[in-house]
């Protein structure tokens, strides 16, 4: 059995869009570890609260759903209360009323919890907004992922169309832009570059460049 001190944990932060999710397996499957996806947590809850018609102004009751919900990642996929939600929290409607359960403090303290368990178990890459700043500081191998809003949003709106939706790129570079107002502004753990990142821009590389970046960077430091 592996020495709690052989686990390691590679964060991955950085705005919506900015191809996070995508590296973040590839670099997880190389290294043969373990993939945590924290937006999916935060839309999981979210999810939870629309289905269960909880008002969205009521943090009481959300933090009392977030606590009382279990959180499993499995064979790729995401589970919330022993069923499988991965396709469920991809809605445009889900994305939209994260923001607002993301911001909750108590919400966010909850999951923490969660995401630092993961770590205790294994080695793992972790994504999302916070995880280099406030929920691994220490980490050892932290990356913050940027590429242009057009740039962002034109993937986004790529892979929208690919699942059959109708939006228009217009629409997607508006909701990019909205989400990143609030997750860059807001009062508590607000997407930042944590220090001692690495910052990739990947506006003009491909993915597998960037994940390259980051495998390299990692085996060359171990
Ligand atoms: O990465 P994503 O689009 O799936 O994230 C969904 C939402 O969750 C987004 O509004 C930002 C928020 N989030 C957060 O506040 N902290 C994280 N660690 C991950 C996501």
């Amino acid at each position: 059995m592996k020495k709690k001190r052989d686990f390691f944990v590679i964060t991955i932060d950085g705005p919506a869009g900015a191809g996070k999710s995508t590296i973040a397996k590839i670099v997880a499957d190389r290294l043969g570890i373990c993939y945590i996806d924290t937006g999916a947590m935060y839309r999981a809850v979210t999810y939870k609260v629309m289905k269960e018609r909880v008002d969205f102004k009521d943090a009481d009751k959300i933090v009392t759903l977030a606590k009382n919900s279990a959180i499993e990642f499995k064979d790729g996929k995401i589970f919330l209360d022993g069923a499988d939600v991965s396709e469920k929290i991809r809605t445009r409607a889900v994305t939209n009323y994260t923001s607002a359960v993301a911001a909750i403090g108590e919400v966010r303290k909850i999951l923490r919890n969660f995401q630092r368990q993961y770590a205790r178990e294994k080695s793992i890459v972790m994504e999302g907004r916070d995880i280099g700043t406030v929920v691994f500081p220490n980490a050892k191998y932290k990356f913050y992922l940027d590429a242009s809003l057009t740039e962002r949003a034109k993937r986004r709106f790529m892979e929208l169309r690919q699942k059959g939706s109708n939006i228009s790129l217009e629409e997607v570079i508006a909701d990019i832009n909205r989400r990143d107002n609030i997750d860059l502004n807001r009062g508590l753990c607000p997407l930042k570059i944590p220090s001692g990142a690495v910052v990739i821009d990947s506006t003009n590389k491909s993915i597998e460049e960037v994940a390259e970046i980051i495998i390299g960077y990692v085996k060359k430091n171990r």
